[in-house]
């Protein structure tokens, strides 16, 4: 492969997606520079569409007052259904088993309380070693919730000894051995430091076959990679939309739940108003009837403004479509690697696995330099224009997003690493 700048530009040139980058708002240099951004994993850009729907409901609020409940352009009493297909779309679902409500780990409390039901032998509830500390503090708070005591209910799995990725067949062997004590198993789509992508289907076949429930914590997943939820048989997933979904800082979060449980009134659930019976919510009567669906799982009228960003987005996704922000994605984030391999020998130990089906749009370089010298080489990267993320000890994340990023982006990173290790 050719290393030079003019091959980066040239790629871009002939990107078919190339004219989505303008469509969202990249930040600056104090100098007016655009910075190289490879930070979507985290919070991913704004979309210029945004502001105009964020103005419609401030419009149709001052207009209408109380009225734009159900005279707004997009009334907003249904305002999250519109939310339904394309977040459905990008995982796997039917419509009405996904819903955009609240945010990542409240979803995953209030879907835990439904799913999470220790009985018998059955008590234990596995995460992985390495969760993201909101999944294991939620699942630890779960278990201690059903009076159980977390160093016997709480399954951590964690890789191999010396390796850096969870085995699909450690979880399989798992689940063989242990799963007559395993009530559920709760595992990310994508783990967020190594960037390693689960093989959600084979888990989920094998939790189901030990009679676990299985949930998914997709927050790295969603919009980055194609997910197939219902044909995997997951029970229930949860997510935030603030890295690639481009919701904004805070989104809305979702929900995924399985229609064989659509309408199951044994489920215990959590319950408020905005799951109850659409036909009969204003009536105001003190009975819970659940709508069918992960609609039935939500708390409270839906807050609009906070959907707004969202909605522009999901519109760009269902215009674009994931296969083809996918395929540009695969291209990408191999370029980005080959040239730290290529550029870089020895300096930087990408952790993240080789195989593109195995992993999203996101690399995690270990800096294989002392800590202090990587903190260095992270601020000096700062300094030089890119935004990327740290994780201790000397971990670098970058996600470079299709919709935005460029074959220049790479390079510019690469560049600007070589610079800082020289
Ligand atoms: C993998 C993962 N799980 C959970 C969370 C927590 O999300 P929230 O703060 O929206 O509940 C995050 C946040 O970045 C995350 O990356």
């Amino acid at each position: 492969m050719n290393l030079g700048r003019e091959h980066a530009r040239a790629l871009d040139a002939a990107d078919p997606l190339r004219s989505w980058r303008a469509r969202f708002i990249a930040p600056r240099s104090d100098a007016g520079e655009e910075l190289v951004y490879l930070c979507g994993h985290s919070l991913g850009l704004q979309p210029r569409l945004a502001e105009s729907c964020i103005r419609e409901i401030l419009d149709d609020w001052g207009t209408l007052g109380v009225e734009g409940h159900f005279a707004g352009r997009q009334p907003w009493v249904a305002y999250h259904e519109r939310l339904a297909p394309p977040l459905a779309r990008l995982v796997g679902a039917q419509d009405d088993e996904v819903v955009a409500m609240n945010t990542l780990t409240v979803n995953l409390h209030l879907l835990l309380v439904s799913f999470y039901r220790p009985a018998g032998e059955r008590t234990a509830l596995v995460v992985e070693k390495y969760a993201f500390p909101s999944d294991r503090h939620a699942a630890w708070s779960q278990v201690r919730f059903h009076g159980l005591d977390p160093d016997r209910d709480l399954i951590e799995i964690a890789p191999r000894e010396g390796e850096d990725w969870l085995r699909t067949e450690d979880v399989v062997d798992l689940l063989e051995r242990d799963g007559s004590r395993i009530a559920t198993v709760l595992l990310p789509g994508i783990q967020y430091v190594t960037g390693e992508r689960l093989d959600l289907p084979a888990i989920a076949r094998s939790a189901r076959r030990a009679g676990c429930t299985i949930g998914f914590d997709l927050a790295h997943a969603i919009g980055n990679v194609e997910l197939s939820l219902h044909d995997a048989d997951a029970d229930f997933a949860v997510w935030c939309s603030y890295k690639y979904l481009n919701g904004g800082p805070g989104a809305i979060g979702g929900a995924f739940v399985h229609d064989r449980h659509a309408r199951r009134d044994d489920l215990p659930r959590f319950a408020g108003w905005w799951g109850h019976d659409k036909a009969s919510r204003f009536r105001m009567g003190p009975e819970f009837h659940a709508l069918a669906g992960a609609e039935g799982w939500q708390l409270s009228n839906p807050p609009v403004l906070a959907m707004a960003p969202l909605v522009a987005s999901l519109e760009h996704f269902a215009a674009v479509g994931l296969a083809a922000l996918r395929r540009k994605s695969i291209a990408l984030t191999g370029y980005l690697e080959t040239l730290i391999e290529r550029r870089l020998p020895g300096r930087v130990r990408i952790i993240t696995p080789a195989d593109a089906a195995a992993r999203g749009a996101a690399l995690s370089l270990r800096l294989e330099v002392s800590h202090d010298r990587a903190c260095a080489v992270f601020e000096g990267l700062r300094r030089r224009g890119v935004v990327a993320d740290w994780r201790e000890p000397a971990t670098i994340r970058v996600a470079p997003v299709p919709f935005y990023n460029g074959f220049d982006d790479a390079w510019r990173f690469a560049d600007a690493l070589a610079a800082e290790l020289a």
